[in-house]
């Protein structure tokens, strides 16, 4: 892909930024984030001659004026509040940063001419507690935090109001993503932080919780592939590899010569227990089935 004008939103967070690197050389990227959980210097962005960068929130007025001039071909939506635990905690926040925040970027991108866009939604959240595993896109939405609520709530605005316009869309459902760069509040970094540290890693519920990770490299591949082909769809990305969170902690204690034993905590408000997703359509659609394997995606993280 190459001269193509794209937004991301976001793009200082783990994602948008991981996005924004593979972009960048051969397009012009305007990111939009409001610095309140990057963990990217906004400098990243500008110190390239394609890249602008725009500090604003998401719910501000202003968004449908910026996007409206800069008229991008694509705009991938990652801007979010992205703690289930907050999301309990916070729940007004949640709610306008994720629902009024995303109906806002909408109502600016349905007047637009001739642009794709991407709603990054979330696989771990929507389906709550799964009735069968893996869960497949068809899958009854149960989310049991807010945070879950408000990325439904999300997907059924891109397709209200979307459906409404010319903008062809597609919405993605990420498992839980990992690799390097991302928030020491995330489980993996956080585990790598405290094992380099020595200290005490503690786990909610015995450990026998499950996910479904994917390498960010390879989700990254992933929203570039939609990009290209511009295909109008709702899909999980997932690796389809559910683990045990015990197996993670072993994994990395190992590689990294930890020897405390982990403090096992009550489960929290919010979190469900088990899930993985289904790729099937992932695979069918985009053709993509080269998922890093866990193993060595955590030597890429420790190692980062
Ligand atoms: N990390 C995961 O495991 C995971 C899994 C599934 C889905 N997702 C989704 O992927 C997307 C990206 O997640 P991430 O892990 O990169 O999160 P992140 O917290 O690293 O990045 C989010 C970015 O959005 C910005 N932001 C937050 N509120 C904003 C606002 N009101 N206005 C403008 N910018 C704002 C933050 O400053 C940050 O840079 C989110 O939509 C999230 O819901 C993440």
């Amino acid at each position: 892909m190459k001269e193509k004008k794209i937004i991301i939103t976001g793009g200082l967070g783990f994602l948008g930024y991981s996005i924004f690197k593979k972009l960048i050389n051969e397009n012009y990227v305007l990111v939009i984030d409001n610095l309140s959980s990057n963990i990217i210097e906004k400098k990243f962005v500008t110190n390239n001659k394609n890249g602008t960068f725009c500090e604003l929130n998401i719910t501000n007025n202003s968004m449908i004026e910026i996007i409206e001039q800069y008229n991008p071909d694509i705009l991938i939506h990652c801007a979010a509040q992205t703690n289930v635990i907050e999301s309990m905690k916070n729940p007004i926040k949640t709610k306008n940063i994720n629902i009024e925040g995303t109906r806002n970027i909408l109502e600016s991108v349905k007047n637009l001419e001739n642009c794709y866009f991407i709603f990054i939604s979330s696989g771990g959240a929507i389906y709550g507690e799964p009735k069968y595993l893996p869960v497949d896109e068809n899958h009854e939405k149960n989310p049991i935090s807010n945070y879950g609520i408000s990325k439904l709530k999300g997907e059924l605005l891109t397709k209200n109001i979307l459906s409404q316009s010319k903008i062809n869309y597609s919405i993605i459902r990420p498992s839980n993503i990992y690799g390097p760069g991302q928030k020491t509040e995330n489980v993996i970094p956080k585990f790598i932080k405290l094992m380099k540290m020595k200290q005490e890693v503690r786990i909610f519920g015995d450990g026998s919780s499950s996910r479904d990770y994917i390498y960010i490299d390879d989700l990254v591949e992933i929203i570039l592939k939609l990009c290209e082909k511009k295909i109008g769809c709702t899909i999980n990305a997932s690796s389809n590899q559910e683990t045990k969170i015990i197996e993670i902690f072993n994994f990395l204690k190992k590689q990294l010569n930890y020897n405390l034993q982990p403090t096992f905590l009550d489960d929290r408000k919010g979190e469900i227990f088990n899930i993985s997703l289904d790729n099937t359509n992932l695979i069918k659609i985009l053709n993509f089935n080269k998922f890093t394997a866990l193993k060595k995606g955590l030597i890429k993280t420790i190692n980062s």
